[in-house]
């Protein structure tokens, strides 16, 4: 998904404070380039992450930064916060706080994050119709009860929002570690829903967002640019 588009005229005339008129006699009098191509035409589409020049000067220069984080337990998936090492401090990148988070982990669970500077991208990824799904390992303190399943599957409903969960897979991978697959994220769903079984989650990691799989490669606390091909 692309950043939003406008057209040029719009963004030049926002720029100048001029109006459409005066933009269009700006673009034949003056050398406008988008991304090193001349411009011209005033219906021409430009987004927030196009270059835009005017006789070598640059009116706007932005790059879109699309990075995973293996985010370790004890980090806080925010970009500002008192008493805890937050996802930004893991970045080392000069634009770090133009960036936002696609999608929150719990202080305590460790995995996959997405950030971005891309707020089009991220929130075209966290759509409530798109489905997107989350794929989290979860161990337990105690031995999961095969009724979990179907109350996964069936959605549960949660009072203090008075909501009930979207069906949810639950694969069991062993007596106390499982494979949960939710398409939303409501506050601490996942130890929640075990919470109904009076089943303590004792570690989640999340493995997947949508086709975004957190590379093997990736240690805990590093992160990497996101490949063209995940940014879907
Ligand atoms: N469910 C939780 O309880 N915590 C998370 O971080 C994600 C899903």
């Amino acid at each position: 998904v692309p950043a939003r588009r406008q057209r040029l005229d719009r963004f030049l005339s926002a720029f100048y404070g001029i109006n459409r008129k005066q933009v269009k006699a700006l673009l034949a009098s003056r050398q406008f380039e988008v991304n090193g191509a001349r411009a011209l035409d005033c219906d021409q589409l430009i987004d927030a992450f196009s270059c835009i020049r005017c006789e070598g000067e640059v009116l706007q220069d932005k790059q879109a930064i699309y990075l995973m984080l293996h985010k370790p337990a004890g980090v806080v998936s925010a970009t500002v916060d008192e008493h805890h090492r937050t996802v930004i401090d893991l970045i080392d990148h000069p634009d770090k706080h133009s960036l936002h988070i696609v999608g929150r982990l719990d202080l305590n669970s460790s995995g996959l994050v997405l950030l971005t500077n891309d707020s089009r991208w991220s929130r075209s990824l966290m759509e409530p119709g798109r489905d997107v799904a989350k794929v989290y390992q979860v161990t337990l303190g105690r031995v999961i009860e095969p009724e979990c399943i179907e109350a996964f599957a069936a959605g549960m409903y949660f009072p203090y929002e008075d909501l009930t969960t979207r069906p949810a897979v639950l694969e069991r991978v062993s007596d106390t570690e499982a494979i949960v697959t939710l398409v939303e994220g409501r506050y601490h769903q996942i130890k929640r829903m075990f919470g109904r079984f009076r089943n303590p989650v004792l570690a989640l990691h999340r493995v997947s967002v949508g086709g975004i799989m957190l590379d093997p490669g990736l240690a805990s606390g590093h992160y990497r640019h996101l490949y063209p091909a995940e940014i879907i």
